[in-house]
């Protein structure tokens, strides 16, 4: 077979079994007795039972919180913590075959989209997203420069360069220019898998902001990330200095390697979203039960899933965008209400706006005239 022949039917192949989908089918009854669930590893859609739900409440409300110093550090010193993570944990990290389950975009025909993967760590994600779908191109940034350095290296060595690439880029700040071309702000799809939680809350704002002007109009933000009272976090609530900060449902802990956690509500996502101007098109918890049958044990996992779009018309102003696209228009309302307060103010500021449209309409014709004039003048 030539080569061309086997690359269409690999890359064929490959973009069948990311279509197929995994049923969340397997659902325990409500009044199964304790020893059912020891039947399987995991159950689909399981809630909290009331009890431990009473009980992680109150667990989360009365952890102290750390000193601001622990904050601030952790902020100031994300990317080099992010750095030590990958150094520590390579080996530990798996490819994402997964996500075409959660999102319906991911297993629509893709054709030519233009990714962009946030948070893309050591490419676990990206990868196997490019490796699928022949003919994508994906571009991956992170904060930590040695997990970016990890993916451009296993993209030259899986000969996939040619269509993907990463660049440092801390997404709660203005993206690099230097790094910047211009389809990746004209995106078809945006993923943010466990990223935005690596975030602390007041810096989320602007990090939704800066991913919807990344993306075209029409184009969409996926997000899987921690929901609140997962299991993880009843882990951090009890680890002295863990709880740095946030409200309900956006609350933030440290973990032991220094990196930081948020998990969210819905309603969390949901206010961030629609103050950036993204319309809700998925938002909802993904809930299992995993069961160790081996030392009887359950944790209750608790992830968001959200898919986002940016409108087609643009139209929806973000709370966090630049001064001109958000102030200016108020700023002209305010100046106008401002100067026709008096009546003869009000006559002065129509007398200014005429002049202003006037002069604009004439301002050719004038010009026309005087270059005419001109001509004959030399002539
Ligand atoms: C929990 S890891 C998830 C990695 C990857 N998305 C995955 O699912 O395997 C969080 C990633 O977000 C990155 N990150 C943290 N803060 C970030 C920021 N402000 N901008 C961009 N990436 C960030 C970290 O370096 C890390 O790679």
């Amino acid at each position: 077979m030539r080569a061309a022949t086997v690359e269409r039917w690999r890359a064929d192949r490959l973009d069948r079994r990311v279509r197929e989908v995994r049923e969340r089918a397997r659902h325990l009854p409500a009044e199964a007795d304790p020893d059912m669930a020891l039947q399987h590893n995991t159950w689909d859609d399981v809630e909290i039972e009331e009890e431990q739900r009473t009980r992680a409440e109150a667990e989360v409300r009365s952890q102290h919180r750390a000193p601001p110093a622990v904050a601030e550090a952790c902020v100031r010193e994300a990317a080099l913590r992010w750095d030590a993570h990958y150094l520590q944990n390579i080996r530990n990290y798996h490819d994402r075959k997964y996500l075409h389950n959660e999102f319906p975009p991911l297993r629509a025909p893709l054709g030519k989209a233009v990714i962009l993967e946030t948070g893309c760590g050591v490419g676990n994600t990206l990868l196997p997203l490019l490796a699928a779908h022949s003919a994508v191109r994906l571009v991956g940034c992170d904060l930590s420069p040695f997990a970016v350095r990890c993916v451009n290296e296993r993209l030259e060595r899986e000969g996939l360069a040619a269509r993907g690439r990463a660049f440092v880029w801390d997404i709660a700040a203005p993206p690099p220019v230097d790094q910047l071309q211009p389809h990746m702000l004209q995106a078809d799809l945006v993923l943010a898998v466990f990223t935005l939680s690596a975030i602390s809350p007041d810096r989320l704002g602007t990090a939704f902001s800066n991913l919807y002007d990344s993306l075209r109009p029409g184009g969409r933000l996926l997000i899987r990330d921690y929901g609140r009272l997962d299991s993880k976090q009843l882990k951090f609530c009890r680890a002295p200095n863990g709880r740095l900060g946030g409200e309900d449902g956006l609350e933030w802990y440290c973990r032991g390697d220094g990196t930081t956690v948020v998990f969210f509500t819905l309603d969390a996502i949901l206010a961030l979203a629609t103050q950036s101007g993204f319309e809700v098109e998925d938002l909802r918890y993904d809930r299992r039960l995993m069961v160790n049958r081996a030392q009887h044990t359950r944790l209750y996992r608790v992830w968001v899933v959200a898919v986002l779009r940016k409108p087609m018309d643009n139209g929806k102003a973000s709370k966090h965008t630049t001064f001109t696209s958000r102030r200016l228009p108020h700023a002209c309302v305010r100046l106008w209400g401002l100067a026709t307060e008096t009546r003869r103010a009000r006559h002065s500021m129509l007398a200014l706006v005429f002049t202003v449209l006037v002069s604009r309409m004439a301002a050719p014709y004038c010009i026309q005239t005087l270059r005419r004039a001109a001509l004959s003048f030399r002539a």
